[in-house]
């Protein structure tokens, strides 16, 4: 027991015998997500620790007995056979450095971990921060329009404008809940596609943009995103109702078929029989 704690100590000045790794995870709030200590249970003969940030979460001298220290985690934690870590249900407050130590053939072996826990992104708003009808056209050489895009509550992530695919600005949240909006200025009769992307690594949402809708001039009342997007939602449900048909037609089929099918196997079957009894 004292001899340990000296080698312990030992090590721990020396440190030459540490063996370290530094591992990157990234998890949707609410899943669970398992630390991988990537060592064997037959390897672990030492006391094990995990740590998150500075204080200490778990323990465990005997493996199939581990302490769970901190109340922040309480009944979200469990400790493997192999010294791996697994946090259930998880939350945003669990973003940080988990750290795991102990010792394997006389080295201290210690593995970090940088786990960011991400929320799934809202949906973003589009406004039009002129007024809704400008009859500036006249006035200025070049009138422009200007948008701004919207959203509410991001904890990580990034919000951007893109003009096709190509980025035109972005910023971005990294430690706390926020609202973020960012705005784009674009000329009244711009006909490029614009979008707001708000996303982090694990999820994203995209609003795309009309400008002629939001950025009409008094003068010109007719909308042309309205129209084709009006001409397209007739589209789609014309092809939706034309498959619905299809697969009925299908399904009636199919049933017709496996009936006749039925009847022929029955009939033969009977014929083999009457064969057998002769
Ligand atoms: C350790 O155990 C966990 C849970 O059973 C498993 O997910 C993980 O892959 C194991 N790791 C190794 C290195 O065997
Ligand atoms: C797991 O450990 C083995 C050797 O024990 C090593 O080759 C491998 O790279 C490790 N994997 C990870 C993900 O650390
Ligand atoms: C974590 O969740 C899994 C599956 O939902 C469950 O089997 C396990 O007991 C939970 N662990 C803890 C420590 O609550
Ligand atoms: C935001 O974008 C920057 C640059 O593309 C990237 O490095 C960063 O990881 C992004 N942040 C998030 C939370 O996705
Ligand atoms: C995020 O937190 C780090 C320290 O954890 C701090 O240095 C940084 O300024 C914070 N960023 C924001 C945007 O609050
Ligand atoms: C789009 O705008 C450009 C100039 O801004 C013009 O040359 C082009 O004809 C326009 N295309 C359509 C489909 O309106
Ligand atoms: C956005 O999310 C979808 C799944 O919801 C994914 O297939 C796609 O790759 C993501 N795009 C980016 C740029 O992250």
């Amino acid at each position: 027991m004292i001899l340990t704690f000296v080698l312990h100590v030992l090590l721990f000045i020396v440190g030459v015998f540490q063996v370290e790794s530094h591992d990157v995870q990234s998890v949707m709030l609410g899943d669970s997500v398992t630390l991988n200590s990537n060592v064997s249970e037959v390897q672990l003969t030492d006391e094990i620790v995990w740590r998150f940030d500075t204080s200490r979460i778990v323990n465990a001298i005997d493996l199939g007995n581990p302490k769970y220290y901190d109340e922040r985690f309480r009944d979200r934690l469990k400790l493997e056979r192999n010294g791996s870590l697994t946090i259930n249900d998880t939350r945003t407050t669990d973003t940080g450095v988990y750290k795991f130590s102990t010792i394997i053939n006389n080295k201290e072996l210690i593995k970090t971990f940088s786990v960011t826990v991400y929320a799934p992104v809202p949906i973003p708003v589009i406004t039009s921060v002129t007024s809704q009808c400008s009859s500036s056209l006249e006035s200025s050489s070049s009138p422009t329009c200007v948008l701004r895009c919207s959203v509410m509550d991001v904890f990580r992530g990034n919000l951007s404008w893109y003009k096709g695919t190509s980025l035109l600005s972005s910023i971005s949240v990294s430690n706390l809940s926020m609202s973020l909006s960012l705005p784009l200025e674009v000329e009244y009769q711009d006909n490029n596609t614009y979008r707001c992307v708000v996303n982090n690594p694990l999820s994203n949402q995209t609003k795309h943009v009309c400008i002629t809708d939001l950025c009409q001039l008094c003068s010109d009342e007719v909308s042309f995103c309205e129209s084709t997007e009006a001409v397209i939602r007739l589209v789609v449900t014309a092809l939706v109702g034309v498959a619905a048909a299809a697969a009925f037609i299908v399904l009636v089929y199919d049933i017709r078929l496996r009936r006749v099918e039925l009847e022929r196997h029955q009939s033969h079957s009977a014929g083999s029989d009457t064969l057998k009894q002769e």
